[in-house]
């Protein structure tokens, strides 16, 4: 299998993030590692996966012993600089010893201090088994850092997202105007939540796009207008364009089976003249997309697609009704089989086609519905 190819899938396994320390003679070293796991409890046991062409395993293999450094959800810099090799790995960072005299990291969540009782070889890795002889975690409610899909992030409780959801909801029905300020301790009321929780799901729901904080008025329902949807459906058709004229001629047959089962994928969602599930079939169209823009290779240009918002703008729009048209399906197929033929002016059309369509469709929603959503 493809190297890139494991790298990929294997990156959709959402991992804590740790910064393994260790000393040899008065020599400190550290690393970023997320292949660390708790082995077992008694005796208490912990592995790190270390490769070894990492100066660190030959630092854990002389020392025998190593120190793993939990991080918290604000330390995402601190494990890009445990990650890049340096001679001074340790600048600026507030370290203190532990029982073991190992290098601990002031700032995380918590520290486990181990020493080596075996080590096994797994590919290019070593796994370093090791009995813990310290364990210490902070007192509080810090929460940790976590790594997914190459990317650094948060943990959300299962609670925080339902809450936000339900705040989600209540932007999209509309139970706040367009324009008007959305306070906190009513929100935090209306959902029956703390003030802690209401304020997480106006933080997601500020990076979604659908709220917008104002100097004054502090967070406020961002208006949806024909301006930010034509705005926001060129924006996905340049990407799209500039993707099909930069990759087309190196699309895979993989690549265009896979582009053809999500659009499959998406198309049974919609049948006749209504949505099934609107929101299944945003994710779907969403994932056919993306995966289009993603051919093009450049994570640049990906991520610039996330960035569109091109969800919330298909929420608040199509999402107000379960009407809507085959010809939308009919649009993005011409685009599906323009990539399947290799035929860039097809595709473009396509293209256009759809983001026509969509912006027109737009436009109806929002005279049926005064102007604003
Ligand atoms: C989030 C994240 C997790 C990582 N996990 C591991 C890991 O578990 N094992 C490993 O050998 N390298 C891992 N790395 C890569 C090392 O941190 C990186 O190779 C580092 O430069 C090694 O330090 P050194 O070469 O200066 O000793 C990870 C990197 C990141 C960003």
């Amino acid at each position: 299998m493809d190297a890139a190819h494991f790298r990929h899938v294997v990156g959709h396994l959402a991992s804590g993030v740790t910064v393994i320390t260790t000393e040899t003679g008065d020599r400190r070293h550290g690393m970023t590692a997320s292949s660390v796991t708790s082995l077992s409890a008694d005796p208490p046991m912990m592995l790190a996966c270390i490769n070894n062409a990492v100066p660190t395993a030959a630092a854990v293999a002389d020392s025998g012993r190593y120190a793993v450094n939990v991080l918290g959800d604000g330390q995402g810099e601190l494990a890009r600089q445990f990650a890049t090799a340096s001679d001074d790995k340790f600048r600026g960072v507030a370290v203190h010893p532990g029982k073991l005299g190992l290098p601990l990291l002031t700032d995380a969540l918590a520290h486990l201090e181990c020493e080596v009782v075996e080590q096994v070889t797994g590919g290019t890795h070593t796994i370093f088994l090791g009995r813990v002889v310290t364990a210490t975690a902070t007192a509080g409610d810090g929460q940790p850092l976590t790594y997914f899909r190459g990317g650094f992030g948060r943990f959300a409780f299962a609670k925080d997202d339902e809450v936000y959801g339900r705040a989600r909801e209540l932007v999209l029905s509309r139970a706040y105007p367009a324009d008007q300020a959305l306070p906190l301790e009513d929100l935090a009321t209306r959902l029956g939540v703390d003030q802690a929780a209401a304020f997480y799901a106006l933080t997601r729901l500020s990076s979604d796009g659908l709220v917008r904080r104002d100097a004054d008025r502090g967070y406020v329902v961002a208006p949806l207008d024909v301006r930010t949807s034509d705005e926001t459906f060129d924006a996905r058709l340049a990407v799209e364009l500039g993707v099909l004229s930069l990759s087309l001629d190196r699309v895979t047959d993989d690549e265009v089976t896979e582009l053809r089962r999500r659009f499959d994928a998406m198309a049974a969602l919609l049948v006749g003249e209504r949505f099934v599930d609107f929101h299944g079939y945003l994710d779907a169209n969403y994932a056919m997309h993306e995966y289009l823009v993603s051919l093009a290779g450049n994570p640049l240009l990906t991520s610039t697609f996330g960035r569109l918002g091109i969800k919330n703008v298909m929420t608040r729009s199509f999402g107000v009704t379960p009407e809507t048209s085959q010809k939308f399906v009919e649009a993005q197929r011409h685009l599906v089989d323009g990539v399947a033929h290799r035929d860039a002016e097809s595709a473009r059309r396509g293209a256009i086609e759809y983001c026509e369509l969509a912006k027109e469709r737009v436009r109806e929603i929002l005279v049926a519905t005064g102007g604003t959503l």
